[in-house]
């Protein structure tokens, strides 16, 4: 092959489009020598001499695409960053009714967690403002794999702590290698590596009452921006909270989000179509309705929290539990389906579905299930009939129209909440 220019920029061109392609990352927006000193440092690493062998090993290689990833990735965070969202959380948290709880945890992504100073930070904050430990499930992800192993080891040093670490001193210990966080904080946060703009990209619970999104979206050019918070958002509550970066606020007012009033200085915000029903209380009443309906509806524990897709699926046992019809089912299937055995809890609950009358809290549960590995039209098909059931199942109701919204019908959408709302303020609401 002949060499070319080390700099050959029509290549670099490609690259930096690979990369754009990959995790988003805008070249014009971070400036393209920072991705040319990556590539120079991996052609460095590799032993390679030109830029056009390294762009057809970065072709060929899916695990080159990844250590040039580590390459480019910002992973700049600390302790306590912009600590006003923070403690804004841990008031909302404090407010709801009911309490944060084992059965009912309040749900926190933080996405991108870096690693790991913010989830942490969350933990540290909710326990410290009297949080029981227990209510407490904090996802955190990150694209870059050294950041998750670090995430994970949670053993720091200087730069992540910055101000006044002194009243959490009691959470860390010390080691030859640094501070590390204790058990009891770091038990409370589960780290996975998770590209945001990977299309399979899959979370380990779904409707979260917080999302963190903060100092990322500045690194994406508006489109970006706008699939991954589309994306953001579908992973949400009802009325679900992001709570982004002081820097990110103009991408998320673009976007359509609006300050949660009484917290526009902490960054918290919601996403309100113009025509959407109002599902979210005025603050402090953060925790949802959908969960006190859930619990109505005896659906809490079963409910998948999920839409975690597992990519890897794992050979089902046969189904004992057929035999046995109703609640049975139901947990099993909420079992699997929190396990991320997602193609296990379709394969058995559509056994069930067979094999008896499927109850509406069955058909919506296995709406949900369905949604989560992207079967759309059979999650709808799920939905409708436990609504033809059910009328006012609230939680079929309110992911159908969740459903709606993605598909683009805002009016069905508003028309499913109102109708949701209605069960969830207690009124009969027929359709
Ligand atoms: C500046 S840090 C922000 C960390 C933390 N949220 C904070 O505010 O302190 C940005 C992180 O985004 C991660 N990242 C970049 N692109 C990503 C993507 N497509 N999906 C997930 N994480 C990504 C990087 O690896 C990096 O750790």
């Amino acid at each position: 092959m002949t060499a070319v220019p080390i700099d050959a920029p029509d290549i670099m061109a490609q690259i930096e489009r690979a990369l754009y392609d990959r995790i988003g990352l805008d070249a014009s927006t971070v400036g393209s020598s920072l991705v040319h000193r990556a590539v120079y440092r991996r052609m460095h690493a590799r032993g390679v001499a030109s830029v056009v062998d390294y762009a057809w090993r970065l072709a060929a290689e899916v695990i080159e695409m990844q250590e040039l990833v580590e390459e480019v990735v910002i992973p700049e965070t600390y302790f306590f960053r912009e600590p006003e969202a923070l403690d804004a959380v841990a008031r909302r948290v404090c407010a709801a009714s009911p309490r944060a709880s084992e059965e009912l945890p309040v749900r926190i992504l933080s996405a991108p967690c870096s690693t790991g100073e913010e989830p942490y930070s969350i933990a540290m904050t909710l326990v410290a403002a009297g949080v029981a430990p227990s209510g407490i499930a904090v996802d955190a992800l990150d694209v870059s794999e050294n950041a998750v192993r670090r995430a994970r080891a949670a053993i720091y040093r200087g730069g992540s702590f910055r101000g006044d670490m002194q009243p959490w001193r009691r959470h860390f210990h010390e080691t030859k290698h640094g501070l590390a966080l204790n058990a009891d904080i770091t038990a409370l946060v589960r780290i996975v590596r998770g590209n945001l703009l990977d299309p399979e990209f899959r979370t380990p619970r779904s409707a979260y009452d917080y999302v963190f999104c903060r100092n990322l979206l500045i690194y994406f050019d508006a489109d970006t921006q706008s699939r991954v918070l589309t994306m953001l958002t579908s992973l949400l509550a009802p009325d679900g909270i992001l709570v982004v970066g002081a820097a990110d606020t103009f991408a998320v007012r673009r976007a359509g989000f609006v300050p949660v009033p009484g917290a526009e200085r902490s960054f918290l915000f919601h996403h309100r179509p113009a025509d959407a029903v109002d599902l979210i209380a005025a603050p402090p009443v953060p925790r949802t309705k959908v969960v006190a309906s859930r619990v109505k509806q005896r659906l809490v524990a079963t409910t998948p929290r999920v839409s975690k897709p597992s990519s890897r699926l794992q050979p089902v046992a046969a189904p004992s539990v057929v035999a046995v019809p109703g609640r049975q089912h139901i947990d099993e299937i909420a079992r699997l389906a929190d396990a991320g055995r997602l193609a296990d809890a379709v394969r058995l609950g559509e056994v069930a579905m067979s094999a008896h009358d499927a109850s509406a809290d069955l058909l919506a549960l296995m709406g949900t299930t369905y949604d989560a590995i992207n079967e759309q039209s059979r999650a709808e098909a799920c939905y409708r009939r436990a609504l033809y059931l059910e009328p006012s199942h609230a939680d079929a109701l309110l992911h159908l129209a969740l459903l709606m919204e993605r598909r683009g019908d805002a009016a069905a959408a508003t028309r499913l909440r109102t109708r949701a709302r209605r069960t969830l303020d207690g009124s009969k609401g027929a359709p």
